[in-house]
């Protein structure tokens, strides 16, 4: 199996504090902490957990930040050969507040913003021998409309995570295999419907939506299905789509159908919260396989 993920690499500045500051406030936190993140680089990390191959295609700056982000795939066993490094931007930046559980994010994208058509071209042979490619919006939207074009010339599975969400193009929605927005992504991507079981019945076995501890539901051609989540002490969430979409691309690639793979990428998102940072509490195949009781 090789997966290909297109995307974004941050560093994630996360502050960590019992009370999020209104408008206008100052608070005094608890902690800070510097992770890797990005969520194109959370979900190579999550498919590189479960032992694929999986190539990171996107761009870092020359800097700090970018190299600490090379090491750490390295570590993690993602392919980085074709990571480009440049000197006009910096590497991408996420701010991160961690109160209460929950987060709030602001990307300032950098060096992200040039993974580009160009830079499509460079490594379109990585992207055309794939067994899936996922992508997300943390690059241009140009970008992601050219990279499913790509994909569907060559006849790749393409994985959008339409995250952070705006309204899509109808030809990207239509060029995606599987589009996994969350519960509040899905009426912003979708502007002219705001009914999500209507939605999720034109688009059966594809649009699959994420509803956090209420699980995840797909229509699969007939009805709509819930899949609960597991239940685990909350710890941080940042990640938790992310390990989701690789974890769904690891199981549609090792064959699964449809309805088992999302039980499997919930049961592996539901681990992933249970420690602080996007991919600290990514699981590996054996740790899924611990709660794990379908088909591998
Ligand atoms: O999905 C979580 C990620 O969103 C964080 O790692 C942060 O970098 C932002 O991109």
């Amino acid at each position: 199996m090789k997966i290909c993920v297109v995307g974004s690499i941050n560093m994630d500045l996360v502050a960590v504090t019992d009370y999020r500051p209104a408008q206008g406030e100052t608070v005094l936190g608890k902690d800070f902490i510097v992770n890797p993140g990005g969520k194109g680089a959370n979900q190579a990390v999550s498919v590189a957990r479960l032992g694929a191959e999986v190539f990171m295609l996107g761009c870092v700056g020359n800097d700090h930040y970018g190299i600490n982000s090379i090491e750490n795939f390295n570590n993690e066993k993602v392919n980085t050969e074709y990571i480009k490094r440049t000197d006009t931007n910096n590497t991408g930046i996420a701010h991160i507040v961690l109160a209460n559980n929950d987060n709030s994010i602001i990307v300032i994208p950098g060096a992200n913003n040039e993974v580009n058509e160009d830079y499509i071209d460079s490594v379109t042979h990585i992207i055309s021998d794939s067994d899936i490619v996922l992508t997300q919006l943390e690059i241009p939207m140009d970008t992601v409309l050219y990279l499913s074009r790509i994909c569907k010339k060559h006849n790749v599975p393409f994985l959008l995570n339409p995250a952070p969400a705006v309204c899509l193009p109808q030809e990207i929605i239509d060029n995606s295999t599987y589009i996994t927005p969350n519960e509040s992504e899905v009426k912003i991507i979708f502007q002219n419907e705001k009914n999500t079981d209507k939605l999720l019945r034109d688009y059966p076995n594809k649009l699959i939506v994420t509803l956090g501890d209420k699980g995840v539901v797909f229509c699969d051609g007939e009805k709509i299905v819930n899949i609960p989540s597991i239940k685990v002490p909350v710890v941080d969430t940042t990640g938790a789509g992310d390990t989701f979409n690789g974890s769904l691309a690891w199981a549609i690639c090792k064959g699964m159908e449809i309805k088992s793979a999302i039980e499997f990428a919930n049961i592996a998102a539901g681990l992933s919260i249970t420690k602080i940072g996007a991919q600290k509490g990514m699981p590996t195949l054996k740790e899924v396989q611990e709660k794990w009781n379908g088909p591998l």
